[in-house]
């Protein structure tokens, strides 16, 4: 079985961390993105991943001889020479995942992060017969305008009607990036930049060919600072209740803690509730860290005080300093001792010598 990863997009609500790598590759619970959901695919048997992308093609090229041995399945790049949208690229990789063989194909978008039930979804999707051509996820969110509403059988999962970003409530389940498309739904896509969302699934929906299925589980599109640490709190949650082995156990743990079995925590510290750290970093004495994910390789120093932010790659927060309010450190960003940072968003390559005391983008 084959699937399509979209990788495309710049990621731009993600910055300053995708100043430093794609989207999919800044790093979720100590993983690029995407491995969580590549590693969810081979689960399933899929042998062949395909990534769409239209950016960065070189540091795309280095993840993929990484992981493609790391993970043992076949990685493949489909390069877009100028963005194709999220069904041009299914046009362009056709001959990849249209194998003959009749099997559906699994397309992710990069950006989404859940138990990735795909085996159910398999499941779902063949008990629906031969005639359907999609299986879409769907879940359930609060403010449903900034994602595409699925109206459908609750019985069934027919889908009745698919509305991209709706100006006015139509229903409050959502697409969750997350479909198993027959390869019959590749003849209606053209080579050319083309949204899925707007033109396609509307029209598999009128014909009566689509069918959704309920996603089991928590689900979070983490293309944003807020909603990458909801993710992260719901994502260790799951990680808690499915047993709990992943998580970090230890003195002055609190809550969901997950730590790389690399990283150094000094003595006396508080850490959690909902806090990742990742491969090589090193906290000292006394810090204190909750509701915050501290990316590979960075340190947080004696006593400081880090909450509701991230800290990206190889960056320092110096001793005492406290760092709060959605702060966003980019790559090696190095923060002076005794500062204050409240909401900082700060590019890579940056030291920072005085206080941030209110939300802003330090350049
Ligand atoms: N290869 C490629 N080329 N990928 C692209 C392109 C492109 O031109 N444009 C976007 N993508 C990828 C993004 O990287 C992302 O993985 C996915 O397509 C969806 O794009 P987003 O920009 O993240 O869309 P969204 O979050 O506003 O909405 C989409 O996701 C929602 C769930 O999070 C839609 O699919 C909605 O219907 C859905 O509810
Ligand atoms: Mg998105």
């Amino acid at each position: 079985m084959k699937a399509l990863i979209l990788v495309g997009g710049f990621g731009t609500r993600l910055r300053p961390l995708t100043l430093s790598c794609p989207k999919p590759l800044v790093d979720f619970c100590n993983k690029p993105m995407i491995v969580h959901q590549i590693e969810a695919l081979k689960k399933v048997g899929v042998s062949e991943v395909v990534l769409a992308i239209n950016y960065q093609p070189k540091v795309m090229l280095g993840f993929i001889e990484e992981y493609e041995k790391k993970l043992g399945v076949k990685i493949v790049c489909s390069r877009e020479e100028s963005p194709m949208g999220t069904a041009g690229p299914l046009a362009l990789a056709r001959d990849i995942l249209d194998d003959g063989s009749g099997d559906p194909f699994f397309v992710l978008n990069s950006d989404v992060i859940c138990e990735y039930p795909l085996q159910k979804a398999l499941d779902f999707f063949k008990s629906r017969g031969e005639g359907a051509e999609g299986t879409i996820l769907v879940t359930k969110v609060e403010d449903p305008s900034k994602y595409g509403v699925v109206v459908f059988d609750e019985g069934t999962g027919k889908v009745d009607r698919f509305v991209e970003k709706p100006k006015v409530f139509v229903g409050d389940k959502i697409n969750a990036g997350i479909y198993l498309l027959s390869p019959k739904i590749l003849d209606r896509i053209e080579l050319k930049p083309t949204s899925i969302e707007r033109e396609v699934f509307p029209h598999v929906a009128e014909e009566g060919k689509l069918f959704s299925m309920v996603l089991p589980g928590y689900w979070m599109d983490i293309g944003q600072p807020k909603d990458y640490l909801s993710g992260l709190k719901l994502h260790l949650a799951s990680l808690g209740q499915q047993g709990g082995g992943e998580l970090y156990k230890g003195e002055g743990v609190v809550g969901n803690v997950l730590v790389h079995p690399t990283a150094k925590i000094g003595k006396g510290c508080v850490i959690g509730p909902d806090v990742s750290i990742g491969e090589g970093c090193v906290v000292g004495d006394g810090a204190r860290i909750s509701n915050t994910t501290i990316f590979r390789g960075a340190q947080v120093k004696d006593h400081a005080f880090v909450t509701g932010s991230i800290v990206g790659w190889d960056s320092i927060i110096g001793k005492w300093s406290r760092v709060e309010n959605m702060s966003v450190l980019g790559e090696d960003v190095v923060v002076k001792d005794e500062l204050h940072l409240n909401g900082a968003v700060v590019l890579p390559h940056k030291e920072i010598k005085a206080s941030v005391g209110s939300p802003q983008i330090i350049l």
